[in-house]
């Protein structure tokens, strides 16, 4: 008997899938078809696969030319398949040539002429819609934002809004794209909103952009006080938009891998959080010099309160904070000391000073370690009582990581995603809240 297998995502199974898997069957007697799991998909940076694992197995078997459908979930599978299963042909599309030359040790390779002008990519892209993005603000996280969303599909990056015009054409000519002064003609020529302006200046743009049909995705602290940002998600949910806050970390897959062994009683109950985050910041920037609103709490505060609110929600019954501050006393380090029922947490985060940037998780039957940087997670232990027990964990964090809460948000915008439970909007209004709190400690007038 001869085996064949062949793998592929087949999303939105179409006439190029049927026709492969036809034609693989006839290259032997028994065939597997091996399909891709979500998270390998993510990780080969396929971002915006439509359909679901299960709805991809049962498209593959309704054709009746496999004999067996297996998960593909992880790279370096493919080889060990091949000796599992006592393959004699490996085949895929000739989109691969040359790709999996490296197997024709072990059985025979058979790249087969792929079918002309179809494609899940073509299909996706005609079935959503693309969203047309807009910037507002041309500093250095908007600039980190262009190359990003480039590698998500259904996106395309339209314009630069800025009432300098100077800076908004600086900006547009670097990656090709409208500059806009007139804030009316910037709204009128997108779908969505990038807000990466200084924090103060949040809560009215993310409101003129509600007000005019626009979905916002708004860097964080979306707000400094929780009215607003109650009233801003009530807002958005009035006006039928999708508003996200741009914590990077909560959307990518690394970190939601370390969510589920941190609550899946791994390390027992969990007990303790210490979440740290340091960026020694140049004396000469607006986070080091804005009396109101700079320091080290706001700029970072929102990415160490993440792991606390992910694992011990937002009912918190106590924060204190301890802060150092420089001379102009703004806050250089600052810890938030978080009290629960069950539980105790720090935030600490520090633009003056630095130190080691880790999150620890402890539980009642082990603890997590998350090495620097644990906000791009890409790698992290569990440990034991058993200080030789380790079990080792890794996902993969790509670029400067925005990719992944682009592609979050813009599956809320097409309706494909319906929950937000990677940052709800009780989480961003908690976290607005702390805010609040910090700054009013420090006598700062909001
Ligand atoms: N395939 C094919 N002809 C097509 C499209 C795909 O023969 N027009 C083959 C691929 O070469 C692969 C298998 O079908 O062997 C599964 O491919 P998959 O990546 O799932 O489909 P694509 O349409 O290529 O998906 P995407 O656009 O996301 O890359």
């Amino acid at each position: 008997m001869i085996k064949v297998i062949t793998y592929g995502t087949f999303d939105l199974f179409h006439e190029g899938h049927y026709r492969l898997l036809k034609r693989a069957k006839q290259l032997g007697d028994y065939l597997i078809v091996g399909v891709t799991t979500e998270e390998y998909d993510q990780i080969r940076g396929k971002l915006n696969v439509i359909d679901p694992l299960m709805t991809r197995i049962e498209n593959v078997r309704k054709t009746g030319f496999a004999d067996e459908i297996i998960i593909e979930a992880s790279a370096g599978q493919k080889f060990r398949d091949i000796k599992k299963y006592q393959i004699d042909v490996f085949t895929v599309g000739s989109d691969w040539v040359g790709c999996f030359d490296y197997l024709k040790d072990y059985c025979k390779v058979v790249y087969l002429e792929r079918t002309k002008n179809i494609s899940s990519t073509m299909l996706r892209a005609q079935k959503t819609h693309i969203q047309r993005f807009g910037i507002l603000g041309t500093g250095r996280i908007a600039q980190r934002f262009i190359p990003e969303a480039k590698l998500v599909s259904g996106v395309s990056t339209q314009g630069v809004y800025n009432p300098h015009l100077e800076s908004a054409a600086r900006f547009a000519k670097q990656w090709g794209i409208d500059a806009y002064r007139d804030i009316e003609e910037f709204y009128d020529a997108v779908d969505a909103v990038y807000i990466a302006t200084p924090h103060e200046t949040h809560y009215d743009y993310i409101r003129s952009a509600l007000a005019h049909g626009k979905h916002v995705l708004c860097e964080k602290p979306m707000v400094l006080r929780r009215e607003q940002a109650q009233e801003l998600f009530a807002y958005a949910k009035a006006q039928n938009r999708v508003l996200f806050e741009a914590v990077k970390t909560a959307y990518c897959p690394g970190f939601n891998k370390l969510l589920g062994i941190a609550c899946s009683g791994m390390i027992g109950s969990v007990r303790n959080v210490d979440a740290c985050f340091t960026k020694l910041e140049k004396p000469e920037t607006r986070e080091m010099n804005d009396l109101r609103f700079g320091g080290s709490f706001t700029e970072l505060g929102s990415y160490v309160m993440l792991p606390i609110f992910k694992l011990f929600g937002t009912a918190y019954t106590d924060v204190r904070f301890d802060t150092i501050t420089g001379e102009n006393g703004l806050d250089l380090f600052t810890k938030a000391h978080f009290c629960y029922p069950g539980g105790v947490a720090t935030a600490a985060c520090g633009l003056g000073v630095k130190s080691e940037g880790r999150l620890v998780i402890s539980g009642t039957g082990g603890y997590i370690v998350v090495e620097a940087p644990w906000w791009k997670t890409a790698y992290f232990e569990v440990h034991y009582e058993n200080p030789s027990e380790v079990d080792k964990y890794s996902d993969s964090f790509k670029g400067d990581g925005l990719r992944y809460e682009i592609s979050d948000f813009l599956a809320r915008i097409n309706g494909s995603v319906r929950n937000e439970f990677k940052l709800t909007c009780e989480e961003s209004t908690a976290m607005a809240g702390v805010m609040e709190r910090f700054l009013e400690g420090q006598g700062r007038n909001l």
